[in-house]
């Protein structure tokens, strides 16, 4: 059962932005599939962010480092053939941006161009302006990210939680702002002291989307494999699981090579 709203026929940036002016929480999973798009979508999510979080759940990697612009744009078109109504984001992945702002114009308009995705998502503040502009310029809608921004894993040393202290709170604040101003149409806080996502997203006119972020974001996202449990080692303390499905799935299969071993699969019915 889902309370999403039946009114909306196409989820749009303009949508979201609405969503945060009237006061409607956006709900926002990743999916990295056209199977799983197709069911997340129908389940009424407005955002479904093909996050690089692929190359971790899709791809077994430790980070999100090693996937590449060609697979996230093969993931993406996935995902845009199963969607009829959320907005689909694509993370640019680690290397297609952080060279140069002509870099990452191009690395931006081969997944839109390739995929059909509606948006891209950065990771990074005052560090990457020039090539957030140099993309919106071109009318490609970005999406920011900042807190714990996983592609600078090896510089942070953990994932424990972002700006605990004063002056990368303060930092995280000037770069949302900044962000804003320069026409991202909304921000992902990840692992961030709840306070400071409330101080934010109080002080911005544009959404912010939480993970590990506490309440007060204008909307939420997960990694779709962890909430329906597929993941079942990944247990952070922000994590909701909705499901087991490591262990319905491990026990549907057992069963079904349980049936193959007795010869009772395929049974009289099941065969031409
Ligand atoms: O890659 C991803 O899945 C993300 C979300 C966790 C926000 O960036």
């Amino acid at each position: 059962m889902s309370i999403h709203n039946p009114d909306i026929k196409r989820v749009t940036t303009h949508t979201i932005q609405e969503l945060k002016n009237k006061g409607e929480k956006i709900s926002a999973l990743t999916a990295y599939d056209y199977s799983m798009a197709q069911v997340v979508d129908a389940a009424g999510v407005e955002l479904i962010l093909v996050g690089d979080s692929a190359s971790n759940v899709m791809a077994g990697h430790e980070t999100t480092l090693p996937i590449t612009l060609d697979q996230m744009i093969y993931h993406a078109s996935s995902v845009v053939r199963g969607v009829k109504r959320a907005l689909v984001i694509v993370d640019l992945p680690f290397g297609s941006y952080q060279g140069n702002s002509t870099e990452a114009l191009r690395s931006a308009i081969r997944i839109m161009k390739e995929s059909g995705a509606h948006a891209v998502k950065m990771e990074g503040g005052l560090e990457i302006k020039e090539s957030i502009v140099r993309i919106l310029s071109a009318g490609v809608p970005v999406m920011g990210h900042l807190g714990l921004t996983p592609q600078s894993i090896y510089k942070f040393g953990t994932y424990a939680v972002r700006a605990k202290e004063e002056a990368e709170a303060q930092k995280l604040i000037e770069d949302a702002h900044m962000l804003e101003d320069i026409g991202c149409f909304g921000i992902v806080l990840e692992k961030i002291p709840a306070a400071l996502t409330k101080t934010v997203s109080k002080s911005l006119t544009i959404p912010t989307i939480g993970i590990g972020a506490g309440p007060d974001a204008d909307g939420q996202i997960l990694v779709i494999h962890d909430l329906l449990g597929i993941t079942n080692e990944f247990k952070p303390r922000f994590l909701r699981r909705y499901a087991d499905l490591h262990k319905i799935m491990t026990e549907a299969i057992a069963h079904y090579v349980d049936d193959v071993k007795i010869n009772d699969f395929p049974n009289e019915k099941e065969a031409y």
